[in-house]
């Protein structure tokens, strides 16, 4: 497929070196993803084709003139596999066919076939790290028991203490609670989500065998890449067991070494380079991005010979502070670069506070993102969130590499804290003895239209309820007004492929304040953290994200500029 036809040059400099030209090399079919806008679909709250009140494969289909609408380069959705849907389908029963909620097979080929029709890729989740307790090899460890071939294939232990009822390590699960749950036979499995998501043991010749099948499957029916789940955990060293202090998962920074147990071990990458054979076996290769690890280390899994991209995660934690912005963005470019790869720049998805909200929470809260979704009242002000919003969107758009949006950003949706308790359906809300509401108030419904049952999603209420607000933020409400955060986000991201020709990036002498850097061809990012406006030098204007006065940049606002000469 043919989108853009250009030259990419691979030039990088850092604040005060000579720039370093890194090689330059034409941006071919296979190296799409190097700087692709890509736009997360949470299948189940985008839009609902069949009218049962859950999003669905043919909704995504009815909407997708409307995706090409954004200038973006591909869709990810994430997982539609048969599912339980107790973690949203992150609990995968059956890893090749379509969970009949969201469709059927025919449904997707006509998603891939339309897609690519209209010029946009697609991506689909891998979530290899652990199993549904509902997926066929679970449920026949179940039946065979204790040091069955059939247990071999995920991590059953027995338990500690006199009576083996102590589970075998300390480890907690993500989703709070021990990552060991026992079963009737007196055995212990591992989980390091849900109880119901199994792990499954990677050493395990069926294993990999199985996970191969998959990416064939889902690349011979034409997906362009893979966005790979919870990729530092695949490799586990469970001999012996050894406690650790409950450091896994929320002290994981400190993990960093690779002999952590079950996270990030080194062992972990001879798996992705045995699936980057399999994904070289196309024409174009097929892309993957490891969902992996915070730290530098996540540029091990980009590697070229492994998945090719990791997930920079980086901006999701950072407050309105301009040092912190600017040491962040120059270290993961630097990074990434010296790995061969570029960053994957995200500022919302679905595990984590919407950013429009979280950018307003008071100075000083405690930004560990994922533990924000814990539901807030009152809310906080959101017209300043939603302009440091437009501020940041536009400087992670100036950034060399590729961008993912969260389905809902560009209407400026906000979290929705307030939900119902008895509709909740998240791990967080029911391992957390109901005192973690989880991730819900992200994952609301997208409102299409002004009036309706669900603002257009469905032609029922949907799943989760919308707000009364979400009726003027809805894509009708705003398609025709100009100056509407879905018309800003079109602008930005048309500009953006105009303007974004190759992978240089030079920050620029600070302005007290102001995170400035250029890009090839001499245009400028120029972000404004501090709390007054800032003379900006004679230059040519071409976007920002709050309305310029007598060429001063106000008080959290970016604008993209080229100077005058
Ligand atoms: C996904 C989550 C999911 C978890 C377990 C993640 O990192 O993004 O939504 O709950 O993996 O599969």
């Amino acid at each position: 497929m043919h989108r853009r036809n250009r030259t990419n040059s691979v030039l990088v400099s850092i604040a005060g070196a000579t720039p370093q030209v890194a090689g330059r090399r034409e941006l071919s079919d296979g190296d799409w993803w190097r700087d692709a806008v890509v736009y997360q679909i949470y299948v189940r709250s985008f839009a609902d084709g069949n009218g049962d009140g859950v999003g669905d494969l043919p909704g995504v289909i009815s909407r997708l003139e409307y995706l090409r609408s954004l200038d973006i380069d591909a869709i990810w959705l994430t997982p539609f596999y048969p599912s339980p849907l107790v973690d949203g389908g992150y609990d995968v029963a059956d890893y090749r066919n379509v969970e009949p909620r969201f469709g059927t097979l025919e449904d997707f080929d006509t998603l891939v076939a339309e897609c690519h029709r209209l010029g946009l890729r697609i991506i689909v989740d891998i979530v290899a790290n652990h199993t549904s307790d509902q997926h066929p090899w679970f449920q026949e460890a179940l039946r065979s028991g204790p040091n069955s071939p059939a247990r071999d294939r995920y991590i059953f232990r027995d338990g500690r203490g006199a009576h083996s009822d102590l589970p075998p390590t300390d480890w907690n699960s993500w989703f709070s609670a021990s990552a060991w749950e026992r079963v009737e036979d007196g055995q212990w499995y591992l989980h390091l989500f849900d109880r119901t998501q199994p792990d499954l043991n990677w050493d395990h010749a069926d294993v990999q065998a199985n996970l191969e099948r998959t990416l064939r499957f889902w690349s011979d029916r034409g997906v362009d890449g893979f966005r790979v789940d919870a990729a530092h955990g695949l490799a586990k060293d469970l001999s012996p067991l050894r406690d650790d202090g409950g450091r896994y998962p929320f002290r994981r920074h400190e993990l960093v070494d690779g002999t952590h147990p079950v996270y990030d071990r080194d062992e972990v990458h001879e798996i992705f380079r045995r699936w980057r054979r399999v994904l070289n076996e196309y024409d174009p290769p097929r892309a993957a991005v490891a969902e992996a690890v915070e730290g530098p280390r996540r540029n091990l899994y980009a590697r070229a010979d492994e998945l090719g991209q990791s997930f920079t995660f980086n901006l999701l934690g950072l407050g309105w502070d301009v040092d912190t912005w600017r040491h962040t963005v120059t270290s993961c470019v630097e990074e990434a670069r010296a790995a061969g790869t570029t960053c994957t720049w995200v500022l919302s998805n679905h595990d984590v506070m919407r950013h429009m909200t979280r950018l307003a929470l008071p100075d000083g809260t405690d930004l560990d993102v994922w533990k924000l979704n814990e539901g807030r009242d009152p809310l906080p002000d959101l017209e300043l969130g939603s302009r440091r919003a437009r501020a940041l969107t536009l400087l992670m758009l100036a950034l060399p590499g590729s961008a993912y949006l969260y389905q809902g950003e560009e209407l400026g949706l906000p979290e929705v804290p307030d939900l119902p308790r008895e509709l909740l359906d998240n791990p967080t809300w029911d391992r957390s003895g109901h005192t973690r509401v989880g991730t819900d108030g992200a994952r609301v419904p997208i409102p299409w239209t002004p009036h309706g049952p669900s603002y257009g999603f469905s032609s029922v209420p949907g799943w989760l309820p919308q707000p009364a607000s979400f009726a003027a933020l809805s894509v009708a409400a705003q398609d025709g007004c100009p100056d509407s955060t879905l018309n800003f986000y079109r602008t930005a991201l048309t500009s953006r492929r105009r303007l974004n020709v190759d992978e240089q990036f030079t920050p620029s002498e600070s302005v007290e304040g102001v995170l400035a850097f250029s890009r090839g061809n001499g245009w400028e990012n120029w972000t404004n953290f501090s709390e007054q406006g800032v003379s900006l030098p004679p230059a040519h204007v071409l976007l920002s994200s709050a309305p310029l006065r007598d060429g001063v940049l106000p008080p959290a606002t970016t604008v993209w500029l080229r100077r005058q000469r």
